[in-house]
Parts: C-alpha cells; sequence; structure tokens
C-alpha cells in the first residue's frame, strides 16, 4: 500500500482539474497575447478561470489578482516591492513578521535585513501562534509591512489573522498574509478579513505546480515583477501559463465547494489518527485542534529521530514530512518546532502528517499501524528513550 500523507508540501491534480487543463496543451495552445482566433480562443478559459480565482478569495472585481509561477514568486515579491517603494524611496525602515513563517518570507526578510532593513521575527507561544500583544508592541511609526501566514505549514495552525489586520489599520500599516496552507482547509475571504496582498499556489489545494498568484487590494501598486511583453497589467510580464491558471481556477473552485463536507471527513480522520498517535507513551502534538486546519497534526515522539521514523514509513510505503519539503534535505532540527520552544531533543522528533480530501480511512489505519510498528522498533535501539512507567502520558 502507498499512502500520501504531505499534502502540506503538495498535493495530487484532482483528476477534474487535469480533465479541465488538457484542452490547453494541443487544442487550444494559441498565445493569448496573440491577435489571430489561436490566441483568442484561449480568453473565455482564462475569464472563467479568473472569475473561480476571485469567487474563491471573495475579492471585489477591483482588486487584483496577478498570475505568478509560486508562491515563493509572490512573497519575494511583495517583499521586495514594499522594500523599494516605502523603505528605499520612502520613509519607512521596519517589516514585522513571524518567527515561523515559511522559508520563502524568512529568507527575503534576512536579505532585506542586509539591506539595512529593520526587520521584528514575532516569537510565537506554545501553540505556535504569535501573541497579539507582541504585534502591538512591535508596531511603530516607521513599520511598512506586517507579513503574517494565514496558517502555519509545519503545525497547520490558524492565526489570528482578522484581530492582525484590525490593527494594521489602526496603525496604517500594510498586511500581507502567506495564505498558501489556509485555501482549500478553511474559508478564506479577503475582504472580510481586509488583507492588502495576499500570496497561494494552485498545488497545495490539487492544482497544477508552476502556478501561483497574488491577490492585491485595489488602489495598491507593486512594482513589476518582471518587465516586459506588458501581460498581467504590465505587472508580470511573461507569456500566461494558459493550462496552469485554468487548472488553478478549477481547483479553487473545486476546493471552496468541497470546503465544509470535506473538511468534516478530512478532520476526522486526522483526529483518528492524532488520537491513536497520543495513546502511544511519550508523543506530543503541536497546538490546540480547534485552531488548526483540519488536515494537519505535527507530532513528537520522544526518544526517536523524525527521520528516522520517515524512513521507517518511507520502507511501508508512508509519505510524511519532518520539516517543509524545501528544507528537508538537511537534518537539522525542525525550525517550527524551535520556535514554540521545543527542547533540542524533542525539535529533533517532529513528524509531520498531512491529509487531504482523498485520504481514506483505510490509510489512516494503515499509518497507524506502522507508526506504532516504528516507534516500538526505533525506540528499542534508541540509546536516549529508556520507557518507565512514569512516561506513559501524552499531551504538550
Ligand atoms: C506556507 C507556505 N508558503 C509558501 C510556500 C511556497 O509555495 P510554492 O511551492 O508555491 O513556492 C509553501 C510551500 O510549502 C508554504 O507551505
Amino acid at each position: 500500500m502507498r499512502v500520501y500523507f504531505d499534502n502540506n508540501a503538495t498535493t495530487i491534480v484532482d483528476p477534474k482539474v487535469r480533465d479541465a487543463m488538457i484542452p490547453f496543451f494541443c487544442e487550444y495552445y494559441g498565445n493569448p497575447n496573440s491577435l489571430h482566433q489561436f490566441g483568442s480562443e484561449t480568453h473565455p478559459a482564462l475569464r472563467v478561470a479568473m472569475d473561480q480565482l476571485y469567487a474563491g478569495i471573495n475579492a471585489s472585481d477591483e482588486d487584483d489578482i496577478i498570475i505568478t509561477s509560486c508562491a515563493t514568486e509572490s512573497n519575494n515579491w511583495v517583499l521586495k516591492s514594499i522594500y523599494e517603494t516605502h523603505i528605499k524611496n520612502g520613509e519607512k525602515n521596519h517589516i514585522i513578521t513571524s518567527a515561523v513563517e515559511h522559508p520563502s518570507v524568512i529568507a527575503v526578510c534576512k536579505y532585506l535585513e542586509s539591506l539595512g532593513v529593520e526587520v521584528s521575527f514575532l516569537p510565537v507561544n506554545s501553540d505556535g501562534v504569535i501573541e497579539i500583544d507582541a504585534l502591538k508592541d512591535a508596531i511603530h511609526d516607521k513599520t511598512a509591512l506586517v507579513s503574517i501566514m494565514w496558517a502555519n505549514n509545519e503545525t497547520g495552525m490558524i492565526f489570528p489573522i482578522k484581530e492582525i489586520s484590525d490593527i494594521c489599520k489602526e496603525h496604517n500599516v500594510l498586511f500581507h498574509t502567506d495564505g498558501v496552507q489556509a485555501i482549500g482547509k478553511i474559508p478564506v475571504d479577503v475582504q472580510d478579513v481586509g488583507v492588502d496582498f495576499m500570496s497561494f499556489s494552485a498545488h497545495k489545494f490539487h492544482g497544477p505546480k508552476g502556478v501561483g498568484a497574488l491577490f492585491v487590494k485595489k488602489g495598491l501598486e507593486l512594482i513589476p515583477l518582471l518587465h516586459g511583453g506588458d501581460q498581467m497589467g504590465g505587472k508580470r510580464s511573461g507569456t500566461l501559463n494558459v493550462p496552469g491558471i485554468v487548472g488553478m481556477g478549477e481547483a479553487m473552485e473545486i476546493a471552496v465547494k468541497e470546503l465544509t463536507c470535506e473538511g468534516n471527513l478530512v478532520r476526522k480522520l486526522r483526529d483518528k489518527l492524532e488520537d491513536a498517535i497520543l495513546k502511544t507513551p511519550d508523543t506530543f502534538s503541536v497546538g490546540d485542534r480547534e485552531h488548526r486546519v483540519p488536515n494537519t497534526v505535527l507530532v513528537s515522539v520522544k526518544g526517536v529521530e523524525g527521520e528516522s521514523m520517515l524512513w521507517d514509513l518511507n520502507r511501508a510505503g508512508i509519505a510524511a514530512s519532518t520539516g517543509s519539503a524545501c528544507a528537508s534535505e538537511d537534518l537539522e532540527s525542525n525550525p517550527v518546532m524551535e520556535a514554540i520552544g521545543a527542547e533540542a531533543d524533542l525539535a529533533h522528533t517532529a513528524l509531520r502528517f498531512s491529509l487531504s480530501r482523498f485520504s481514506t480511512e483505510e490509510e489512516v489505519d494503515y499509518v497507524i499501524l506502522h507508526f506504532k510498528k516504528a516507534v516500538e522498533r526505533l525506540r528499542a535501539i534508541s540509546s536516549s528513550y529508556a520507557y518507565t512507567p512514569k512516561n506513559h502520558k501524552s499531551g504538550l
């Protein structure tokens, strides 16, 4: 059996999404910017896809959704553009983010720091979420931008995004959120929350890889990311990825439609898995379930390296993760575990399971079985784990 429980890294393309994309490879393959019919016959599908994206996040017609190649690009673009317009050529010099952002935010912030920008990396509590008071304390009159994720990729914890947005408004500070792990898992309404910029990526919600987007609230301007043929209103030139955009639109529409019903099923499966894991002595999960996206659980298995667990599970055909996919080739401890204050030995034991609407109960049962086997095998040979009855409790 093969079980894919690494859906926060990427997801299977929904067959309905694939079917929607196929005509745009060999049938309607024209360049949308060409004047002939090969170009123009792509337009109706592009319009439908853009409508699906606007509807999916409840953007208004006057807002912009600009297609990018991935969320890493969207995150880079916002941060570097605000640097150009508000910091390098303006009066501000401060950006606030959190210590648990995806590397595509953290690394850009560190780069901007090297250019002289003051960056506040807000710490998180033991649930892996920032404290609102810390944000209030950090904001000052030189703050140009707050960039805080909607939901965390490792823990699945949902951030108090509406409160953050309100504080930004009070202080007249722009607010960007990395919405990658929220879309398709919880309702995302950019108008209700009042975000200024939001990044997202199709391959995280059963769309294709290589296509993402940046929501930009009406009236806000970014410097063009790519100069060239003036596609995307001159903001991001480059021939449009027609199959990708069609696929992202379709994936968004399905994700939103399936949200409540499939979300509840995914939650049930995740809870079953988590409950079974926590019955194993000395295992912990991070963050309160009610404030987590329904598909994710980050566990820590005392005395067992996350990588060893990963390889045992992999031998049984099970895919999980010890950190975000981009960072998973180095054997450092999970940075989010470190940020929540886990001791170094626990931070090395992190293991993330992320399910999807394609996950089944049979798969969960199979993972529970092999999880228990792997823990038993690895603890038996672990020099750092000695089981005593008083270890026998779960919960963080
Ligand atoms: C929270 C978050 N932001 C950004 C990204 C980067 O997305 P992409 O692969 O589209 O560049 C990821 C991918 O893991 C993510 O989880």
